[in-house]
């Protein structure tokens, strides 16, 4: 079966592929020549998962589905949150989607506190046979106070999630991918998907 990843993320869309597995042909943005930039100027995750997936329906007429995901840190009131991707950009320290700018930021405002709870949240939003659906997936965890590995993108060098003693950037992909955030929430996209 066909379906529209609403991603131009190489990273992500292989991630992705490898969860869903042979059963499904995930094609990403650039597959069905999207090169717009799509909005997500919702306040929400949900929001703009949403938004994302009815943008490609929209244009497109695919049945398709998008995500969003946030860092959640406790003693920060749950920001960086819908702003994740723009942390930095936002506070006016960095380049858009600086993963550098933005993990210099976080550590930095996280030295006067002990409490270093976080949580990786992904919403998915799905367009699926004219309905829409929703997936949540969550990954708790701790930010260390320095960068270590040398794996995965954004956050990953200074996330260690609970129970272990490497963060996401010490762990294979295949490691990463069985308790990440986005894998939890991709698992019940497909569970579903493969239900129906
Ligand atoms: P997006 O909604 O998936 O684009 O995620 C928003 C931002 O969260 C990204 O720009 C990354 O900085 C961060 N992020 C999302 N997923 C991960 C992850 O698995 N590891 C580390 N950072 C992530």
């Amino acid at each position: 079966m066909k379906i529209v990843f609403a991603t131009n993320n190489a990273h992500k869309l292989a991630e992705v592929r490898q969860i869903l597995g042979q059963q499904f042909q995930v094609v990403g943005l650039a597959d069905i020549g999207c090169t717009e930039d799509i909005p997500e100027t919702a306040d929400t995750l949900e929001g703009n998962a949403l938004q994302k997936a009815r943008y490609v329906k929209e244009h497109y007429g695919l049945d398709c589905f998008a995500d969003d995901t946030g860092l959640e840190v406790e003693a920060l009131g749950g920001a960086p949150g819908v702003h994740t991707a723009r942390y930095a950009e936002l506070a006016g320290e960095g380049d858009s989607h600086s993963s550098d700018a933005n993990m210099r930021l976080l550590l930095r405002k996280l030295e006067k506190y002990n409490n270093r709870n976080a949580r990786f949240r992904t919403v998915i939003a799905l367009l699926y046979q004219g309905e829409e659906y929703l997936f949540e997936g969550i990954c708790e965890g701790t930010i260390l106070t320095e960068r270590h590995g040398t794996e995965g993108f954004g956050y990953d060098p200074v996330f260690q999630p609970k129970g272990y003693d490497r963060c996401f950037a010490q762990m294979t992909a295949d490691e990463k991918n069985a308790i990440s955030h986005r894998g939890r929430a991709t698992q019940k996209l497909a569970e579903f998907l493969k239900n129906s």
